[in-house]
């Protein structure tokens, strides 16, 4: 049985999508699982659990083999997940493949590498069975609010030609499903990324092209972009963390492609084109479906 925490969001949703697909026993996880229930698919088993109140996740790991840990990103998140490790630890739990960063580590340059860092270095020392999936930028950030383009077809970033190795969430969870499902990948550390790594702007002539109308990518200064995400009111924490990832991408710290996607799953990562393709109501395409 595989606990899918994180299950409400962006890589969890994927998992569960796939773990119902294929008729793997698992259960959601979320802090209001009587919400969370409204969006639930067919059969599915959904219990709450909140990383902040320790004692009660002990219900929800019962009888659990494998869980997925993913934790929205947040000042004390660490402390959320190592939480989480210690009742898994309690309930007897066999596996943890956990969602991390790039270069996740205890003295990391972003404060959510630090964050991740801690939690992967409470993960290792715990004694369960262990994989790290450290994916790059997700493609869903570029229908997203705070690195996506907004209603005008325009995303304006601090990030000149910078590339990135944007990946589809949907690769994230298949090689999470495989690492929950398959043996080989205990104490492993997989770089996750797309087949190619792209510039914002070359990103923005790829979703041009597949929706048949212009997508603008406007180069701005970091304090420019600081002004944009206050206005749009994300959080003061997550802007600064926001920038600092900037900031490393700017630097060229974030990583090249890696082969990890397919070298896990047999199943090349899917390339920008396709995500958009298959997502064009979330680019505002007429006639996408959803
Ligand atoms: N976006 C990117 O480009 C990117 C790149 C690399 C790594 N990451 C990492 O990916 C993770 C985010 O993944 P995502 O976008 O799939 O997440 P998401 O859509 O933001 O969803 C966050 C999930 O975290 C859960 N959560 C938050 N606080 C919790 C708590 N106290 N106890 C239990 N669950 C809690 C939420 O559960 P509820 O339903 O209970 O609210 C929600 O399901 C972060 O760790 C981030 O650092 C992101």
């Amino acid at each position: 049985m595989i606990l899918v925490s994180g299950a409400g969001g962006t890589v969890g949703g994927e998992l569960r999508a796939l773990l119902h697909a294929g008729g793997l026993p698992y259960r959601a996880m979320a802090r209001d699982a009587h919400r969370a229930r409204q969006a639930a698919l067919a059969g599915e088993v959904w219990l709450d659990g909140d990383f902040a109140a320790p004692d009660g996740l002990d219900a929800a790991l019962g009888g659990i083999e494998s869980l997925f840990l993913l934790c929205g990103a947040q000042p004390g998140m660490d402390i959320l997940e190592i939480n989480a490790i210690e009742a898994a630890k309690r309930a007897g739990v066999g596996r943890i493949v956990k969602i991390s960063v790039p270069n996740a580590a205890e003295g990391g340059a972003a404060a959510l590498q630090r964050l991740h860092g801690r939690s992967e270095a409470a993960l290792v020392a715990s004694g369960i069975a262990w994989t790290v999936l450290r994916p790059n930028a997700f493609m869903q950030n570029l229908h997203g609010p705070t690195q996506g383009f907004d209603a005008r077809r325009i995303c304006r970033l601090p990030l000149g030609e910078v590339k990135y190795c944007f990946i589809d969430a949907r690769d994230i969870a298949t090689t999470a499903l495989a690492a929950l499902s398959e043996n080989g990948h205990a104490g492993k550390i997989y770089d996750l990324t797309g087949p190619e790594a792209l510039s914002y702007a070359e990103a923005a002539a790829i979703v041009s092209e597949v929706v048949g109308e212009t997508f603008t990518f406007v180069d701005i200064s970091p304090s420019e972009c600081r002004a944009d995400l206050l206005a749009a009111g994300i959080d003061d924490w997550f802007v600064d963390e926001i920038l600092e990832w900037f900031t490393l991408f700017r630097d060229g710290r974030v990583g090249a492609v890696s082969d990890a996607v397919e070298t896990v799953t047999g199943r090349a990562p899917r390339s920008l084109s396709d995500f958009v393709r298959q997502n064009l109501a979330q680019f505002g395409a007429p006639g996408g479906a959803a």
